[in-house]
């Protein structure tokens, strides 16, 4: 897809960080709400279970959560889909029980100036691998696969593509310390930005168009909260 504010995008765009902007209490509350939430979607492909933030099961914590997130991220919109009703999901739960490969949350509108995503690991073991590149292209899969590629997405659907591919072979002791469930050739070029280790209590802040993946190391599973964000 043509960015049309692409000179926008980047002008908003710094490196990940790490931030402590949530309570135990808090935490605990998320935990709470993702518990009280109605069941969305299994991916069974992905070996996922997702769950949207619907405001009102918890008003307090909407509001606690939109406070602390404005505080850090300055003027922002949510990007997470909408409700039936028309309102801004806050965020998707996603309780994964095999790790996720390579991808970009990247949206899916033209015309949309992406931002930041927000990932509380509400569960303490596991990683985020984020990468340098980036992708300005829609939300995609990153797959050598031919007949992955094959793969013709919906609206809302991931792309899949190649293209991320460069020169160089991938770190093999990185490879091999957190990334073994992704084939070391589907790596190529990539080159690591940070290997964010969860914990409790902590949140990451990166750029959309980062290309990232979970690690291989799960413990039977693992349970996140990501907002999507765009201005
Ligand atoms: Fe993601």
């Amino acid at each position: 897809m043509n960015r049309i504010h692409l000179d926008k995008i980047k002008s908003y765009e710094s490196p990940p960080r790490i931030v402590n902007i949530f309570s135990k209490k808090e935490i605990k509350m998320m935990q709470q709400l993702y518990t009280d939430l109605p069941e969305r979607v299994f991916n069974k492909k992905q070996n996922v279970k997702k769950k949207a933030w619907i405001q009102n099961y918890n008003k307090e914590l909407d509001k606690i959560y939109f406070d602390k997130l404005k505080d850090v991220l300055g003027d922002f919109k949510m990007d997470t889909l909408k409700s039936e009703t028309g309102e801004d999901f806050y965020g998707l739960f996603h309780e994964s029980f095999s790790p996720l490969t390579l991808h970009v949350d990247s949206g899916f509108i033209e015309k949309d100036i992406i931002y930041k995503q927000v990932v509380t690991p509400l569960s303490s073991f596991g990683d985020t691998v984020v990468f340098k590149n980036k992708w300005y292209g829609r939300s995609t899969s990153f797959t050598s696969d031919p007949e992955e590629l094959k793969f013709k997405p919906k609206p809302e659907q991931n792309d899949r593509s190649c293209e991320h591919l460069g020169e160089g072979e991938f770190d093999k002791e990185i490879h091999q310390k957190y990334l073994t469930h992704i084939d070391i050739n589907n790596l190529k070029g990539l080159k690591i930005e940070l290997i964010y280790n969860w914990k409790i209590g902590e949140t990451l802040i990166m750029d959309r168009s980062h290309i990232h993946s979970a690690s291989t190391r799960i413990k039977e599973k693992k349970l996140g909260l990501t907002t999507f964000t765009k201005k």
